[in-house]
């Protein structure tokens, strides 16, 4: 037998409404694979029996371009008659209660550019499965609710690949004599196919035994090409970092006897969880101080600790649908956020991290809400879930997880988390039932906090206060209100938690006396249920300055009409130290969005000295920590000023920031060279929180002198280049460098320098990512300087991270250039994503993603984006993922 399934239909959306339980479960699956690089071969043997609580009464299997060889059931070959193909699926009508189901199939790795199923990288064979990626490698019931035990049987060439690993427990291995060998895996857990893994290949591993809190002793590996060894060892902390701080904190223990890590370089995202064997992208996994910057080091902290808590959140307890996604994604998200900030341990340093995760969520998550991708964290439809792993899944998700745990308090969201796993191991399950465990656990009504899962949009919370000196009262209004997004015309009310605290003249906190409040508490958690609501706090000695929205407590955009000396009250002294940023920011936008209008108007421009004076005592405040200092010193970025404009005007934006920061390189020269030298970081490298922020002050501070046209800024950056022991302050050294202001002729020497760089690292694959990123965001990176750059030698589309680096990085990271009035960025991104859409559909979608705000910009800039979108649209075998990417965009 002999047949092929290629999916040529349109595009159609699937609903949540119409989730309907599978006819059959999976018990058991078999599986034997003959590997290798042009073809492997499959045998499946799957166990299934009838659910008898469902409507479905067909075996209803996937399959995406599979050959396939034979289909038994119950020993018996099926004949055509006895089934129908359409698109993917396969249904086999009138089956019996209990089936044995046989199948053989085969697949072509190196032709798997999508990677997705069973690919080739680097010539080793690696899977990723989430989320549909198990029906290119078999037929089957490829949807996470169908949860069954796996036993994995791999045959190979032993010289190719020595190496042979899928989930689980290793159980047997030899040899098979004809210069083959095999190895047998099984998993202990019942889990879905998208979660399923093998990984074969010349690949070495750093390893060590862990005692786990139990007395167990675990076997944690870190797998990586030869060659990589000397960078493992950041990852392999990382991992036992997770490990205890899972126990620690949520009492939730490893269930294997062994874990793996592999790396990769060829991953479409940032990596994955399978059971017992995560598959990475390189780039979360390498590090050593040559190659390695502080964030990327804080990254693979952070995406290793993600991908091990799904061992729990998202294995032990998965998704019923895809639809649910979040219910793994942001719960997981948040247990990564909260890792980290225990980490770093002190209380500026969660604030640093949660600053940082704020600004992502604004800048991406909040532009995505706004636009014509926008979804409820809980969507009601997709077209390619591959399409909807996006910042509202993961980043609002984490936020709304976060709403619980500020509403229930520490211990009762704990409480919460034990009654979810109580009630659900070895379930697949909805974002319903995690709400149903936090209001069960809490004692609480959160039926209307299911609005969170069900409505896009990011919420608006109008606030404002009369303050009664007579009555001693400070009434504060709180009005809601939320955009409509597509489909959703109307919304109700949110369930939103507002932190409230209350400043005096001198800047402390005064105590509060409100409902809710208890003795000498500073900080009060209102809960905004209704369209608007008024909250009273009494004995209020004077006329206090709010702190609103402590912590960002809610995923919201709050306004409140502060003064300028009031935000520099806040900047200077609210105890809550995400507020006191928040300050900063309030203060610069301000001043960002009047520059850039008088950019437009072509008025002259000028920073005042108030905003100067309170950037200066900010960096000079050596009490404050360095890390902290730098995200107040940090101006908004452009995407975030886009957001504050109807029409948005990327070149005045540009204009307008740049301005603002010569005047602040010019007006705190002095401080920022005192800064500078007295955050120099000498002998041995270390991430640790420390000297990370260290190094991130000192070169922040040489980015700005960087913006002071003079000889002598140019011979710091340029020693700092050559004399730098890490690739953070190499890296910072080569931006300033390149993005040097000043006399043309030192241009020669910044590309002398870019040059060398590459030179020295051209065979570090995620440094040359750098050097390209570099400069595609470089402001003097135009359209025809990364065609220039895409015909380098070492650029190609294939690979995802080379892709990302230098197109993705231009179009999203490079506005003012990226919108060229002459249209000739636009053009550039169909092209791409024409390219891509042949190569690799998901790596195309997200690029595809770049024109969602279109109708922002001037009608003159819209019509050439519309025409650029337009033809994409109009390309012929478009993949699902791009058409329903430029399908929502031009409607
Ligand atoms: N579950 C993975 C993570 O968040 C992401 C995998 C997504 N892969 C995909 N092809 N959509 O850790
Ligand atoms: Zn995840």
């Amino acid at each position: 037998m002999h047949m092929r399934n290629d999916n040529l239909s349109a595009p159609q959306a699937i609903y949540r409404k119409d989730y309907v339980a599978p006819g059959f479960w999976v018990d058991t699956v078999e599986m034997g694979l003959d590997l290798g690089l042009e073809q492997t071969y499959v045998a499946t043997r799957m166990t299934l029996r009838r659910n008898p609580d469902s409507t479905e009464k067909d075996i209803v299997l996937f399959g995406d371009g599979l050959k396939t060889l034979q289909l038994r059931l119950n020993g018996v070959n099926l004949k055509k008659s006895q089934y129908s193909i359409q698109g993917e699926t396969m249904r086999i009508p009138d089956a019996p209660d209990d089936v044995v189901l046989e199948i053989e199939t085969l697949i072509q790795p190196v032709k798997n550019t999508a990677l997705s199923g069973l690919y080739a990288s680097a010539g080793n064979l690696i899977t990723q499965c989430e989320a549909e990626g198990f029906r290119r490698i078999t037929w089957f019931p490829d949807r996470p609710d169908v949860m069954a035990k796996y036993t994995v049987l791999l045959r190979a060439d032993k010289k190719a690949f020595p190496v042979l690993l899928s989930n689980g427990n290793l159980i047997e291995e030899g040899d098979l004599g004809d210069g083959r060998h095999y190895a047998k895996w099984e998993d202990p857990f019942f889990k879905p196919s998208y979660l399923f893994a093998i990984v074969a290949g010349k690949l070495v591993c750093q390893e060590e035994t862990f005692r786990l809190q139990d007395g167990r002793d675990a076997l944690l590996q870190v797998w990586v090409e030869p060659g990589n060894l000397d960078k493992t060892d950041h990852a392999m902390q990382s991992l036992k970092k997770s490990i205890r701080w899972d126990e620690e904190r949520f009492g939730l223990e490893l269930d294997l006897d062994r874990f793996m890590i592999v790396a990769t370089g060829d991953f479409n995202m940032g990596a994955m969880e399978n059971k017992g064997l995560n598959i990475f992208n390189t780039k979360y996994v390498l590090a050593n101080p040559s190659i390695a910057t502080d964030i990327d080091y804080a990254g693979i902290e952070s995406v290793v600790g993600h991908e091990y808590f799904h061992n729990w959140t998202g294995n032990r307890v998965t998704c019923r649908d895809w639809f649910q996604l979040s219910l793994k994604e942001g719960l997981t998200v948040f247990r990564d956020q909260e890792f980290s900030a225990d980490l770093v341990g002190t209380a500026t340093g969660r604030a640093v991290k949660r600053i940082e995760d704020v600004r992502v969520l604004r800048q991406v998550q909040f532009s995505e809400d706004a636009g014509p991708m926008a979804h409820p964290v809980r969507p009601d439809s997709f077209v390619e879930i591959n399409n909807f792993y996006t910042v509202t899944i993961y980043e609002k998700g984490s936020e709304v997880v976060r709403m619980y745990y500020t509403l229930l308090g520490h211990d009762g969201f704990r409480k919460g988390m034990d009654l979810y796993f109580a009630r659900h191991d070895g379930q697949a399950v909805e974002c319903d039932d995690f709400r149903a465990a936090m209001a069960d656990a809490g004692g609480r009504d959160l039926t209307q906090f299911e609005r969170w899962y069900s409505q896009a949009g990011t919420p608006r919370v109008h606030a404002s206060a009369v303050y009664n000196a007579d009555e001693k009262t400070y009434a504060l209004t709180l009005t809601q209100s939320c955009p409509a997004t597509p489909g959703q015309a109307e919304k109700l009310p949110f369930h939103i938690p507002v932190t409230v605290g209350l400043l005096g003249a001198d800047g402390r906190d005064l105590p509060l006396h409100t409902d809710g409040a208890q003795a000498g508490q500073t900080s009060v958690v209102l809960e905004l249920t209704e369209a608007s609501q008024t909250f009273v706090f009494r004995d209020v000695a004077e006329e206090p300055v709010p702190s609103l929205l402590r912590n960002f407590s809610a995923p919201v955009v709050l306004h409140f009409d502060y003064s300028d000396a009031q935000l520099a009250h806040l900047l200077a002294h609210d105890s809550d130290p995400f507020n006191r940023w928040e300050a900063g920011q309030r203060l610069a936008t301000r001043r960002l969005v009047k520059l850039t209008q008088a950019v437009q108007a072509g008025e002259a421009l000028a920073l005042d000295e108030m905003f100067l004076e309170a950037l200066r005592n900010t960096l000079n405040d050596t009490t404050l920590d360095p890390a902290f200092r730098e995200l107040v010193l940090t101006l908004p970025s452009e995407l975030v000023i886009a957001e504050e404009f109807d029409e948005v005007d990327p070149q005045a934006i540009h204009t307008a920031r740049q301005y603002a920061r010569a005047a602040i390189s010019d007006a705190l020269r002095g401080d920022l060279l005192t800064a500078y030298e007295n955050n120099l970081t000498p002998g041995a490298y270390s991430p640790d929180a420390e000297p990370a922020a260290k190094r991130a002050l000192k070169n922040l501070a040489l980015s700005y002198l960087a913006d002071w046209p003079q000889q002598a800024t140019f011979e710091l950056a340029l020693t700092q280049f050559d004399e730098a022991e890490n690739m953070t302050d190499r890296l910072a050294a080569l931006h300033a460098l390149v993005n040097f202001k000043g006399d043309p002729k030192l241009k020669k020497a910044a590309d002398k320098a870019l040059a060398q760089f590459y030179k020295k690292f051209a065979k570090e694959a995620l440094v040359v990512d750098k050097w390209f990123m570099l400069q595609a965001v470089a402001e003097t990176t135009d359209v025809a300087r990364v065609r220039e750059l895409m015909q380098h030698p070492a650029f190609t589309l294939n690979n995802p991270n080379r892709a990302r680096s230098l197109t993705f990085s231009f179009c999203n990271a490079n506005p003012s250039q990226f919108h060229a009035p002459d249209g000739s960025g636009y053009a550039l991104w169909a092209e791409l994503v024409i390219a891509l859409n042949k190569i690799n559909p998901q790596v195309a979608a997200r690029l595809a993603r770049s024109m969602d705000r279109w109708k922002k910009y001037s009608p003159a800039l819209q019509q050439k984006m519309k025409a650029a979108l337009e033809k994409v649209a109009g390309t012929k075998k478009l993949s699902k993922d791009v058409a329903e990417v430029v399908t929502k965009a031009l409607a």
